[in-house]
């Protein structure tokens, strides 16, 4: 039978064995997957790992601070904390197209990783939190025919948005690789990762930068990372985070006009996306109760500043996408 600790072990042993004194770079996204290989690898070899963060600047609200803190002072294990927000920010600024905008996040990620891993290299393998399903879709793609050894081609967290440069074809360390997310998520909490990362609804690569439609600044990502927050909040106090497939917040570039007191504001809208689903591939809007839907509008509404209306979207997949860009 199946139990973590022999999977923990396990996997232990074959990371050590498939290493051995050489060298690992890990890029830690936040998510169970990349959260939960970063302790195994650790745990294994050690100081050979280097656990890097690139905080894009599109999480969610301390998301970042909370992941180095969880990782240093509970786990101790070391994080490169690469600080990369201006950069995102500037490689956006201006661009308005929903797909030029993830062309141009995928770009500056690979070009930042590129950079950081040669200053924090040589590297011999990348570690990457690849699971049972991900192994079926690539097949052998990924295989290098001389050593059939599978190596790097994409990084698994920015999947969708190009590939590593030639000279950065690691071989892979894919401890996951047996996986399924559910069994992840055992070991996960069995090595006392919080609920918080466990359970973690998806959150795409580009995170908010594509929960800003339109062009994406700084004000708006306060804005909208406020108004996620108060999302999360309300979700969490009401015990629902379980009961959807993904539950945030959109801000729409566009303004309305509302009264607030006897004051005339003249603000963005912000729309709720909570839909079900078991796989992401189709969805539906969840019918959540109307009182809960009043609570989550008038914090947002008198809390975030900026913000003057709340919609709430009742579209499926198909014919909607989950995310808005
Ligand atoms: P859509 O919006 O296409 O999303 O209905 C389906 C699922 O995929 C997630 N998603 C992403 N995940 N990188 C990711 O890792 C991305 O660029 C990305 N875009 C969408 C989305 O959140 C949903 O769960």
């Amino acid at each position: 039978t199946w139990t973590t600790a022999a999977f923990v072990e396990q996997s232990i042993r074959e990371i050590r064995a498939k290493v051995g004194d050489k060298r690992v770079l890990l890029a830690l996204s936040g998510g169970v997957d990349s959260s939960t290989l970063a302790f195994l690898l650790y745990k294994a070899i050690g100081d050979q790992l280097t656990c890097m963060f690139i905080d894009q600047g599109f999480m969610r609200k301390e998301e970042p601070e909370r992941l180095v803190k969880l990782f240093q002072e509970q786990f101790h294990i070391p994080v490169e904390h690469v600080q990369a927000r201006e950069r995102f920010l500037n490689a956006i600024a201006g661009v308005t197209d929903p797909e030029e905008k993830r062309r141009r996040i995928g770009h500056e990620f690979i070009s930042v990783f590129e950079e950081e891993s040669k200053r924090l290299g040589p590297f011999d393998y990348l570690a990457q939190g690849t699971l049972y399903p991900d192994v079926i879709e690539s097949a052998d793609t990924n295989v290098d025919p001389k050593s059939g050894e599978r190596v790097a081609v994409k990084i698994k967290s920015h999947h969708n948005v190009g590939g590593l440069p030639k000279d950065l074809r690691f071989k892979l360390v894919e401890p996951l690789r047996k996986l399924f997310k559910d069994e992840v998520r055992k070991v996960g909490r069995s090595i006392g990762l919080p609920e918080e990362i466990v359970q973690r609804q998806p959150f795409p690569g580009p995170g908010l930068a594509i929960r800003i439609l339109g062009e994406v600044t700084a004000e708006r990502l306060e804005i909208l990372r406020d108004a996620d927050l108060i999302v999360r909040q309300e979700i969490n106090r009401q015990g629902m985070y379980n009961q959807f497939w993904q539950a945030f917040a959109v801000l729409l570039p566009i303004r309305s006009v509302g009264v607030m007191g006897d004051q005339r504001t003249y603000a963005y809208p912000i729309v709720l996306r909570f839909v079900s689903s078991e796989d992401g591939m189709t969805a539906d809007w969840a019918r959540v109760p109307y009182d809960f839907l009043e609570t989550v509008s008038t914090r947002i509404v008198n809390e975030v500043r900026g913000v003057n209306r709340v919609v709430y979207d009742i579209t499926s997949k198909p014919p909607g996408t989950i995310e808005w860009e």
